[in-house]
């Protein structure tokens, strides 16, 4: 069971995290982050290669703690299991998995077009990756942290409060995304385990800058705070949704998008 009493830093150290989607992005920005707060982290994508070698530089900065980057799809529950199974054994000495971060997504390739002219596989494959996908991982971290209390932070997004047009597929499986958190929080509150969900607003990677025309000046004219959001903007808030701090929430969604919309 995880411990209740409030840390005044936040500190992993002794933890072990595992990210998906985290080859390059977001995902290496929150691997980067829980490794720079002392955890021991799994970085895992479908990019088997990529995610290697952002493990092997992850691991050349934090020298003291085990980092690893291992291949996984997250729309097979095997390979889900397979990647749960060698997550827990980076530290056998303890053999469990602390932290899931459910990040992995098709996010800046997706076509937009109206609701009504979407190819009916690309939704079928985006349900897959983006909604069924959290579901399998956290089917398959839930025997190692029903040892000893743990935390899933599922990556939504913003959009699902904007209602971004001619993006249903997209949004619809993020929103899925936050059903599933509180479905899964109520679940598995009892076992010590909290569900939490991040909703980032545009975020500079290369995925959305590749996306948008003009990603960098996103936020310059709207929201609270007037300019675009970097990686490091995000990270704070998944390492205080799996940290005690927040050791009494679950099943809520943290928007982070600089007061674009307020809920
Ligand atoms: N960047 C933004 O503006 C933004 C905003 C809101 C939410 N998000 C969410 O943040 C997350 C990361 O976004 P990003 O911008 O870093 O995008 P990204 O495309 O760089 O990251 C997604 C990663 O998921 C991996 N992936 C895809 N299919 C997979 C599969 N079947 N199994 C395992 N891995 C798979 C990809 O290889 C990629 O590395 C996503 O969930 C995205 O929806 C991003």
């Amino acid at each position: 069971m995880r411990d209740a009493k409030p840390a005044t830093q936040i500190d992993f150290r002794g933890r072990t995290v595992l990210v998906t989607g985290a080859a390059g992005g977001l995902g290496r920005a929150f691997a980067g982050a829980f490794a720079a707060a002392g955890a021991d982290v799994v970085l895992a994508d479908i990019a088997a290669d990529a995610v290697r070698e952002a493990a092997q530089d992850l691991a050349r900065e934090f020298r003291e703690q085990r980092i690893s980057g291992l291949a996984v799809d997250v729309t097979q529950q095997a390979s889900c299991d397979a990647l749960a199974r060698q997550a827990a054994d980076l530290a056998p000495e303890r053999s469990r998995i602390d932290v899931l971060v459910n990040n992995a997504a098709i996010y800046a390739t997706l076509t937009r077009a109206g609701f009504h002219e979407l190819d009916i596989d690309e939704w079928d494959r985006v349900m897959a990756v983006n909604l069924k996908g959290p579901f399998l991982m956290a089917r398959a971290v839930r025997p190692w942290m029903l040892q000893a209390g743990g935390s899933i932070v599922n990556v939504a997004s913003a959009t699902v409060l904007s209602g971004t047009p001619l993006w249903a597929h997209y949004i619809a499986s993020k929103a899925g995304v936050i059903g599933l958190t509180r479905s899964m929080a109520n679940e598995l509150g009892p076992h010590g385990i909290t569900v939490n969900a991040l909703a980032p607003g545009i975020t500079l990677t290369g995925a959305s800058l590749g996306l948008l025309p003009d990603a960098a000046g996103y936020g310059a004219t709207r929201g609270a705070i007037r300019r675009a959001a970097n990686a490091d903007d995000i990270v704070g808030a998944a390492l205080y949704l799996a940290s005690p701090l927040a050791a009494f929430m679950t099943g809520q969604t943290l928007v982070v998008d600089g007061g674009k919309q307020f809920i």
